[in-house]
């Protein structure tokens, strides 16, 4: 038996989303209408109420696994191990309650907008990226769960949707970007933004580190639409990019266009703030969404997430690809 499930759209402050709300737990039936509600809903999805997954973490799997035929397994991608879940390794802890855990970003300078508003949009809100861009193919779609969220106005998560930035640019400039490709960083590899503008060269890349071309308009193998695909500061490649063709570096031509799409990209009319509740399942594609993380106080508060990541159907342009990041002698 399928189980039922309760639309309502858009996202609460948003143009965007849907929450979904189950007729029944997950242990009992997984809710097949998910994916459809995803592509309708413009690839983001709130599932709040999901807390049996706390006890049950392969529920998190098996409701991943009705978004694509592959859910990665943290294990073979050269992750660090303290970052994954211990009995399940298609779970990808993003927390602060492990050894030499990841710091979240900084507050923005100044911390308000101008008119006293919680900012959203670039420069500054940084951090703006879509998961593992660096890989081709890249993936599809990711799913994150409240564990132990921190206290609301903290630790958020923000999104911006590619499709509403890309159908309101000017013509000119759809026109500049019908075409181009990104290239897209490795975080870590040394390519990123401030490395550029302090003029410190980066390190040989391991062949399966190499910075991946992506198309700046990505269409979306589901729905047929257009969507901007880029990210900013540390996922992008400043030396040789950010993008195919044009100036490279931190203050060429390349980095001018993209200051110019992440700011259009993350109006605040394109963007979600998601303030996480115990229980909450957000899903969201990586096709046609960019999104951020927040500030919270890591000294004082503690906050465990879980994440996976589905695969398998990034369009046409990938077709018969090796995966990138793969080592050859791995194969
Ligand atoms: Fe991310």
């Amino acid at each position: 038996m399928t189980a039922a499930i309760d639309v309502s759209m858009p996202l609460p402050g948003a143009a965007f989303g849907a929450t979904v709300r189950l007729t029944r737990p997950l242990r009992e039936t997984m809710p097949e209408g998910l994916p459809q509600a995803l592509a309708d809903a413009g690839g983001l999805l709130l599932l709040p109420g999901l807390g049996e997954i706390t006890a049950d973490p392969r529920l998190l799997v098996t409701l991943s696994h009705l978004f694509g035929p592959e859910v990665e397994d943290y294990r073979h991608l050269l992750t660090r191990v303290t970052m994954v879940h211990d009995a399940v390794p298609e779970i990808f802890l993003v927390t602060n309650t492990v050894a030499n855990a990841r710091r979240p970003p900084d507050r923005p300078v100044p911390p308000l907008t101008p008119d006293g508003k919680f900012p959203v949009q670039y420069p500054q809100r940084e951090g703006w990226h879509t998961d593992q861009s660096y890989r081709r193919p890249p993936p599809d779609i990711s799913l994150f769960y409240a564990v132990v969220p921190v206290d609301r106005t903290r630790g958020q998560t923000l999104f911006a949707s590619g499709a509403l930035a890309y159908d309101a640019l000017p013509p000119q400039l759809k026109a500049k970007i019908e075409d181009l490709q990104g290239l897209h960083a490795q975080p870590g590899t040394g390519r990123d933004r401030a490395a550029a503008i302090a003029g410190k060269m980066p390190r040989p890349f391991a062949p399966h580190e190499r910075s991946q071309p992506q198309p700046v308009v990505r269409t979306h193998p589901v729905t047929g639409r257009k969507a901007i695909y880029v990210c900013e500061a540390s996922q992008m490649d400043w030396f040789e990019g950010p993008f195919v063709g044009l100036e490279p570096g931190p203050h060429g031509a390349g980095a001018k266009l993209l200051d110019e799409l992440m700011t259009h990209y993350t109006r605040p009319e394109f963007v979600y703030v998601h303030e996480w509740t115990e229980g909450d399942v957000l899903v969201w594609d990586n096709r046609c969404l960019i999104h951020t993380a927040t500030w919270y106080d890591a000294d004082t508060e503690k906050r465990l997430m879980w994440r996976t990541t589905v695969r398998g159907n990034p369009g046409a342009l990938y077709e018969g690809e090796k995966p990138s990041w793969i080592p050859q002698a791995a194969e």
